[in-house]
């Protein structure tokens, strides 16, 4: 298992949960009421683990590297990458807004929840699909073996930290909650 392996691994959490938000909002939008809690738990998941966990390892590691080794990466997909990133903690502000004023009785509020939720898991399916097929594969490609491997070092410091381990633990068992693969 490669650096690379270990954030690909980390997708498939991740896209259980936004699997899971596009089938309540459709639910939601047949007229079931919302459910605060569960929108609480995916925000905390959201927070806690894609943001984090996982983007945490692309923006502070692997994006520099690219961005370091290529001017054009930096300007191309390394922005786009990490605007997407911030696009999605804007996405989730207001899908938290939203769900506050519901709890709080203001009903007319489950559309945006609906909104924020179903745009957040779409957007960030298409971004883990051109991290997957195409950001990775590039990064095995141009980082040299060295790096790879001082790369690989950092992520399993990361990885076997105690308080991570605990972190990765409650996320990914909240993750296979939702949809089992
Ligand atoms: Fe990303
Ligand atoms: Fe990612």
């Amino acid at each position: 298992m490669d650096a690379i392996d270990i954030l690909i691994n980390e997708h498939v959490y991740i896209k259980k949960v936004l699997s899971a938000i596009e089938d309540d909002c459709i639910k939601l939008s047949e007229g079931k009421d919302a459910d605060p809690q569960f929108y609480r738990k995916v925000i905390e998941f959201v927070r806690g683990y894609a943001d984090k966990y996982h983007h945490q390892k692309e923006e502070k590691k692997l994006f520099n590297i690219l961005a370091e080794a290529d001017d054009n990466l930096k300007r191309g997909p390394v922005m786009g990458m990490l605007l997407e990133h911030d696009l999605g903690r804007s996405y989730i502000s207001s899908l938290e807004i939203a769900v506050e004023d519901y709890e709080k009785g203001d009903k007319s509020k489950k559309a945006y929840i609906i909104a924020n939720a179903l745009i957040y898991a779409e957007m960030l399916k298409k971004h883990i699909e051109k991290e997957d097929s195409n950001i990775y594969m590039l990064s095995r490609r141009i980082i040299d073996s060295e790096t790879q491997k001082d790369l690989k070092n950092e992520f399993d410091e990361i990885e076997e930290d105690e308080a991570n381990k605990k972190i990765r633990e409650k996320y990914t068992a909240f993750a296979d909650s939702l949809i089992k693969s």
